[in-house]
C-alpha cells in the first residue's frame, strides 16, 4: 500500500513523501479499513515541523492521521465489525484499568494518547474504536469530527454552554475554531469568532453570529465587547488567554485545549481573580461524544465544514496550505 509519511521534520512540504509499505494484517482486536478520507490537525503539523514531544528522529518515516475514515477490508474473528462496513476511528487510545480510566471519562486515562497513521490507503486499528457510518455522511464530512469537532463539543460541555449563552471563539476559522463556532449554535448558543483575514471573515459570517476581524488584542476585545461573552474556547493559548478573560463576564469559563500562538498561558491576575472566571484544560472527548456527533452531523444539525480535499500525494500541499494558514474549516487526504 501507499502511504504519505514524514520522512524528515523539516517543511512542509518537504519532509513529507510517499512511500510503498507492506500491506497490514489484523492483530487480535484489530480492523484493517481501507482509508477513503483522512483530515490533517494542527497536531500533525507540530510533528511534521519538529515541535511535538512525541516523535523522535529515529521513528521516521512516520505516517500521521489521526482520524481515518473508510470501509472494513479485513477484521480479526474477536472484532465487532464486519467487511464492508462503513465506520470512522475515534482516535482515543486509553487503557481501560487506570484509576481514571475506571472513573472516566476515558480521556483522563493516565497514559491517553492518539492514534496515528491514517494519510495511508490501508490502517490497521482496534475495531472497538470505531463509530459506524451512516450514508448520510460522506467520508470527507466524517473525517471532520473525530478530533476537531469532539474537541469543540467537549469544550462546550465543558463550558456548561446551554441555550442563550454567548461563547467568544479567538482564531474561529480553522478545525477547533469553526466546529466551536458550529457546535455552539446546535447547543443553542450565540458565537463571537475571530479572524485575522478579511477573505476568511466574509465565509465566517455565514456560521458566526458576530465576526471580529483583527490581530491586536484591544481591538479583539473591543470588537467582541469586554464582559459579554459566558464561555471562551481558546485553542490558540498566549495572549488570546488575556483576550479571553476580558471578553467574558464575571464567573465566565475559558476552556483552553491548544498553543498555536503560545506555549504559556498569558493572564494578568489581578483581573483574573477579581472576575471570580475559571480557565480549564480539555484534551479530545469521549467515544460516545463522537458517535452522538456523526448521528447529529447525520441528521443535518451541522454540516462538517470541508474546506479542501488532496489526494495522497498531495498531503505535503495540504500540511502547507495550513501552516500559510490557507484554510477554512477541515483540510482532508482523500488516498
Ligand atoms: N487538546 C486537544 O485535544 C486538541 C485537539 C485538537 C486541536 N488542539 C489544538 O488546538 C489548536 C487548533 O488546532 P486546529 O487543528 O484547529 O488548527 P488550525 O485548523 O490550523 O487552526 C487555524 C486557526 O488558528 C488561527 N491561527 C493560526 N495561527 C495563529 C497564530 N499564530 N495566532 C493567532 N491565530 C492563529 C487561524 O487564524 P486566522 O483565521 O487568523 O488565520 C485559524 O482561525 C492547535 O494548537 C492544536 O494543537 C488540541
Ligand atoms: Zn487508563
Amino acid at each position: 500500500m501507499r502511504v504519505a509519511a514524514f520522512s524528515e521534520l523539516v517543511g512542509p512540504p518537504e519532509g513529507v513523501e510517499l512511500l510503498e509499505q507492506d500491506d497490514p494484517t489484523p492483530d487480535a482486536g484489530e480492523a484493517i479499513i481501507d482509508v477513503e478520507a483522512c483530515s490533517l490537525n494542527r497536531h500533525d503539523l507540530w510533528i511534521l515541523q519538529g515541535h511535538s514531544a512525541m516523535i523522535e528522529g529515529d521513528e521516521l518515516p512516520f505516517v500521521s492521521g489521526l482520524d481515518p475514515a473508510g470501509v472494513v477490508r479485513e477484521a480479526s474473528a474477536d472484532a465487532h465489525v464486519s467487511e464492508g462496513d462503513r465506520v470512522l476511528l475515534c482516535a482515543n487510545q486509553a487503557c481501560g484499568v487506570c484509576d481514571r480510566c475506571r472513573e472516566g471519562p476515558e480521556n483522563h486515562c493516565e497514559s491517553f494518547s492518539l492514534y496515528h497513521g491514517g494519510f495511508a490507503e490501508q490502517a490497521a486499528v482496534a475495531a472497538d474504536r470505531l463509530v459506524p457510518l451512516p450514508d448520510a455522511l460522506s467520508f470527507a464530512e466524517a473525517t471532520a469530527l473525530p478530533t476537531a469537532y469532539l474537541t469543540a463539543w467537549h469544550m462546550l460541555k465543558k463550558a456548561d454552554v446551554t441555550a442563550g449563552d454567548r461563547v467568544f471563539i479567538p482564531g474561529a476559522t480553522g478545525g477547533v475554531g469553526l466546529a466551536g463556532v458550529q457546535l455552539a449554535g446546535v447547543l443553542g448558543a450565540t458565537s463571537v469568532g475571530t479572524t485575522t483575514s478579511e477573505s476568511k471573515a466574509e465565509r465566517l459570517r455565514d456560521f458566526a453570529d458576530e465576526v471580529v476581524v483583527g490581530r491586536d488584542p484591544a481591538d479583539l476585545v473591543a470588537g467582541a465587547g469586554e464582559n459579554s461573552a459566558d464561555a471562551a474556547l481558546n485553542h490558540l493559548s498566549g495572549e488570546f488567554t488575556n483576550v479571553c478573560g476580558r471578553v467574558m463576564r464575571t464567573g465566565g469559563t475559558q476552556i483552553v485545549c491548544g498553543r498555536t500562538a503560545g506555549e504559556s498561558l498569558d493572564q494578568l491576575s489581578a483581573p483574573f481573580f477579581l472576575s471570580q472566571q475559571e480557565i480549564l484544560g480539555s484534551t479530545m472527548g469521549t467515544q460516545p461524544e463522537l458517535a452522538r456527533l456523526v448521528d447529529l452531523a447525520a441528521e443535518g444539525a451541522f454540516d462538517p465544514v470541508v474546506d479542501r480535499t488532496y489526494a495522497l500525494d498531495a498531503t505535503g500541499e495540504a500540511f502547507a496550505d495550513m501552516e500559510t494558514r490557507d484554510a477554512f474549516g477541515k483540510l482532508v487526504v482523500t488516498p
